[in-house]
Formats: structure tokens, sequence, C-alpha cells
């Protein structure tokens, strides 16, 4: 007989919103017996860690999909020196109330949904994230405040249409017409971004130019027509960085990644940084 996993204290995620993920099928899913499945009989387990794998084999390509294990940790510690938290704030004074369903796409590890379970009363009643990369949902899963899924955003989000309230993203991914498709009429979408001027005197001391990001304006333009921008925030965090934090700060950024920009990076002294996001609010244009 299988023995049932132990899945004690590990949120489920909110009734009648999952959509299998097997292609061309789309059916709803439900927990049955500690597994996900849907009518057609396609099944999935939940691991130990209490995370679901709902990414398919066409989905992982590279060994190592998604952020790599080194990058996420590289993001937690600098998160808990103080770059970042501002901007979960900024993303939950925007998002407010909410009784619903939730998601948070490209969860990493977990800090926003995190932040959303600790406002209590006013979070949503179902959290669920979605990351690619098999570290960050662990230690997502570890906080135990939401239900998680390996899935790839840039394929078919596995949930249904029309079923969640709140979607957020933080520096991650943001799949216009997919992120139309699952959110309800009327849903808020929550998106942060690096600003312009993100990094800038960082990136002028390194690379010997600072020029300026898209930042929020091009979100705006990306989500266009699905979505309409209807209240954005800047969020500055300034940090002084040892060797160490500029070496977490390399590995956790896109921008300053190569071995050159890396090598210059570590030859600074004790660095001020200035993190700069743009934070925007969007709602769901009506489909006429
Ligand atoms: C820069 S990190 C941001 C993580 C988190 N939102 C935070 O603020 O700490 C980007 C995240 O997106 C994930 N990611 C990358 N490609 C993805 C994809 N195709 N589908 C889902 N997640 C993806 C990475 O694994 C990583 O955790
Ligand atoms: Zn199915």
């Amino acid at each position: 007989m299988r023995r049932p996993r132990p899945t004690v204290n590990h949120p489920d995620p909110a009734p009648g919103i999952l959509a299998c993920p097997v292609r061309d099928c789309g059916l709803p899913m439900a927990v049955h017996d500690g597994r996900l499945s849907c009518a057609a009989r396609h099944s999935f387990d939940r691991a130990r860690q209490g995370w679901w794998h709902l990414a398919q084999p066409q989905d992982a390509r590279s060994r190592e999909p998604g952020d790599a294990a080194e990058s996420i940790a590289a993001r937690a510690r600098l998160f808990e020196r103080g770059l970042g938290p501002g901007v979960v704030r900024a993303v939950l004074q925007l998002a407010g109330d909410w009784s619903g369903a939730a998601l948070d796409l490209g969860c990493g590890g977990g800090a926003l949904l995190a932040g959303l379970h600790d406002q209590g009363a006013r979070a949503p009643r179902h959290l669920h994230g979605v990351d690619l990369s098999d570290a960050a949902v662990r230690l997502a899963a570890r906080r135990r405040v939401a239900a998680i899924f390996v899935a790839n955003a840039d394929r078919r989000l596995p949930f249904l249409e029309s079923t969640l309230d709140l979607a957020t993203s933080i520096d991650a991914r943001r799949p216009r017409d997919e992120l139309a498709r699952v959110l309800k009429p009327g849903g808020a979408l929550i998106v942060a971004v690096p600003a312009p001027d993100d990094l800038l005197e960082l990136r002028a001391a390194v690379l010997g130019r600072g020029d300026a990001l898209p930042g929020g304006d091009g979100v705006v333009a990306e989500l266009a027509p699905r979505f309409h921008m209807v209240e954005r925030a800047r969020v500055e965090e300034g940090l002084t960085l040892d060797a160490a934090g500029l070496a977490d700060l390399a590995s956790s950024t896109y921008r300053l990644a190569r071995l050159r920009e890396r090598q210059r990076l570590q030859a600074l002294p004790a660095t001020q940084v200035w993190s700069r996001h743009d934070v925007l609010r969007f709602e769901l244009a009506p489909t006429g």
C-alpha cells in the first residue's frame, strides 16, 4: 500500500483553479490523496518538501532551469541585508486587501508570498507561487505559506481561465496574454522592475557607463492593450556592500554577470549601491 505523503502544514491550492499542464489537456485538476489529477488521469505527486512539479519535459531544457541555486541564495542574502524588503512593502501597499486567490510568478525564495501571508486578514485567502528553479521552490515551500509549483511561465500557466484575483511579479516573468487569461475581470497585476537608474552608480563604475533601462514605462508598453496602469510607485534602497555583498549582487543581477564585470566589481572597495525599482499596479482591460 502507498504510504500517504507528509504534506502536513503545506497549504493546498485553492479549489477549482488549477489546469492540467499536460499538452493539449488543460482539464481542471484537484487534490486527491495527496496527488493532483485531472479527469484524463494525468496525475502529479507532491514532492516531500511540499511543492508540486508541473513543468513538462520540454520546459526543462537546461540541466538547471530557471535561476541557478547560487543566484537564488545570493538574492536571499541581499534581501536579509536590506536590498528587496522595500520592494516587497511597495507591492503589498499597491496590492491592498484581497480575499481570493493570488499568484506570484517567478516567486524565487518566496519573500513576497511570506509578506502577503503576514498581512493576516488583509491577505488573499489562497496563495500560490510558480518558479522554474528547483532551488527557488525548495526555499519557497519551506515557508509553508503558499502552494508552490515548478512550472515554466513562458508556456501555458497551470491555471484555469479567470480564476485569480491578484498576480504579482518582482523582477520576473510577466507573460501578458497568459496573465490576462488567468486573472478574473477586475483582477489586479502588480509588477516590480528595475527602474531606469537602478544600480546606476555601480554600473557606471564597473561598465564605464550607466545606460538607462526601460523601467516601468517599458512594462506599460509591453502589457498594453490587455492591461492598463492605474498606480505606480518608486522604491530606492541604499546599502554599503563589501566584497562578498558585491559578489552576491553580481550573481543575482543578469546585468553584471559577465566575467570581466565580476572581476572589476570584486576589485572595488566597500561600495554604496542604490537599488531602484518601479512598482506598477495594472488592471485587466475589459475585452470588447
Ligand atoms: C530575479 S529572480 C526574482 C525572484 C523573486 N521574485 C524575488 O523578487 O526575489 C527571477 C525568478 O524567476 C525565475 N524564472 C526564470 N525563468 C522562469 C520561467 N521561465 N518560468 C518561471 N520562473 C522563471 C527564476 O528561477 C527566479 O527565481
Ligand atoms: Zn490532464
